[in-house]
């Protein structure tokens, strides 16, 4: 019952060059998904840095995506294969730190997708949904808020 009530929070840094454009072609095009999720668009997928994603969820992320461009069309050349390469490292560290890496999700969508755009973020929607609210950063929050 809690769970149907459960709407998570999804941080998602997207690229600006293909999956912002990608979802500012969604919302053009009508069509509708979820809006419990904030975009914070760079440049570049090579361009995020991983203490991001980390402050996201300390900031009360239940789920982070990260979609930029396909292989072989970003700006910049090489930037996607950089954070690719960084995210499978990166998995490692989160699941160390106490941060179940299977919160963060990846995807790849074209200026053109709009309609994959909707399709990824339901997904990442409905499987963070199952997972339940991330707790872990809950009560020092609480505890700093105090003192604030
Ligand atoms: Fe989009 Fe590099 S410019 S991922």
């Amino acid at each position: 019952m809690e769970q149907e009530k459960f709407e998570p929070k999804i941080t998602a840094f997207v690229c600006n060059w293909c999956t912002y454009t990608g979802a500012d072609l969604a919302g053009t095009s009508r069509l509708k998904y979820v809006t419990n999720i904030k975009m914070i668009r760079v440049p570049c997928t090579g361009r995020i840095d991983q203490v991001f994603i980390i402050k996201a969820f300390e900031k009360g992320a239940d789920g982070v995506l990260i979609s930029g461009c396909h292989p072989n069309d970003c700006h910049y050349n090489t930037g996607n294969f950089h954070a690719r390469r960084r995210w499978i490292l990166f998995r490692q560290l989160l699941n160390f730190i106490g941060i179940d890496s299977t919160r963060l999700h990846f995807s790849w969508v074209s200026a053109s997708e709009g309609k994959k755009f909707v399709d990824v973020v339901t997904e990442v929607i409905n499987k963070v949904k199952v997972q339940g609210k991330f707790k872990k950063y809950e009560k020092i929050n609480k505890e700093f808020a105090i003192h604030e």
